[in-house]
């Protein structure tokens, strides 16, 4: 049966459907899915049913496998590749991630090798509530005026993890131990896709700066960059059901986690993160 790929908004995002990804997937397949996948940059699997085990197998064979060492006390035990987002607690103590991802951001932008792209599967959802939004950077790129793809081409955003969603309410020791594994980096606010050649915007909530300027220069720019790639007609809206995969491009796009659900309810995601080429360098903090 060949692969079917199903639109579902106007922005971004398409479900993909006839093919059985816990099992072994086929060259040609993994090379369909890649290509819906870049035309897309968010593709969704439904009623997907397997183990750890198969997750990592089938996200391995698009890229290499992140193994967490940014943030080590999200991994899965005994699954470095498998990261835990999760509201459930966690060795008794409450998780680390229960808040994760609660600003708009491309995943690891905080670090020397930003995510090429992140697999996460749902395991348990609330009632109601908890869903991701997504919006396309690249559609946000395509749409400046000249001159303004112009002023961005010379810009390189910092990423700082205290702005980091969730982290004010990490352990004090545990963000003290993340702080110095991830000092503040800069990347280009404009990135061309590795694999498919497309720019987009690589600037987010947690850009703190651009480097070269202070903070209170940056910000009106950054904010602007946001709201601009944040449009609700930028946006896919995903609502989650047990057993769904969502594929997400963090070259080409930035997601929020909704805290919008009762946290009485266990939400219980895992996901791989495909990594990125090394990128960025490492710069002093700005001036207010
Ligand atoms: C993430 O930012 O990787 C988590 C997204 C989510 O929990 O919906």
């Amino acid at each position: 049966m060949a692969i079917e790929v199903v639109p579902l908004a106007h922005a971004l995002g398409a479900e993909i459907r006839g093919v059985d990804i816990a099992g072994v997937v086929s060259d040609a397949d993994i090379d369909a899915i890649r290509k819906a996948w870049h035309q897309a940059h968010v593709i969704v699997f439904r009623d997907v049913a397997w183990t750890p085990e198969q997750h990592c197998t089938f996200s391995r064979q698009f890229r290499e496998l992140d193994d967490h060492s940014a943030t080590p006390h999200d991994q899965l035990e005994g699954f470095p590749e498998l990261l835990e987002v999760t509201n459930k607690p966690k060795n008794g103590q409450p998780s680390q991630t229960r808040n994760a991802g609660r600003n708009w951001h491309s995943d690891y932008s905080y670090t020397n090798r930003p995510a090429a792209a992140s697999m996460l599967y749902c395991t348990e959802k609330p009632p109601v509530g908890g869903d991701t939004m997504f919006c396309n950077m690249a559609r946000a790129y395509d749409d400046l005026s000249d001159k303004m793809k112009g002023i961005v081409a010379d810009l390189q955003s910092v990423y700082d993890f205290n702005l980091v969603s969730g982290t004010a309410k990490r352990n004090p020791a545990k963000m003290a131990e993340l702080l110095k594994l991830n000092p503040p980096i800069a990347h280009p606010c404009v990135r061309t896709h590795d694999e498919s050649g497309t720019k987009a915007l690589y600037v987010s909530e947690r850009t703190s700066h651009f480097d070269g300027m202070t903070r209170s220069e940056s910000a009106p720019l950054i904010e602007y960059l946001c709201a601009h790639a944040t449009r609700p007609e930028n946006v896919y809206r995903h609502q989650w059901c047990v057993g769904d995969l969502v594929c997400w491009d963090n070259r080409t796009t930035m997601h929020l986690a909704l805290g919008d659900f009762d946290q009485n309810h266990p939400r219980h995601m895992l996901r791989t993160t495909l990594q990125g080429k090394k990128s960025g360098y490492v710069v002093a903090p700005a001036e207010v």
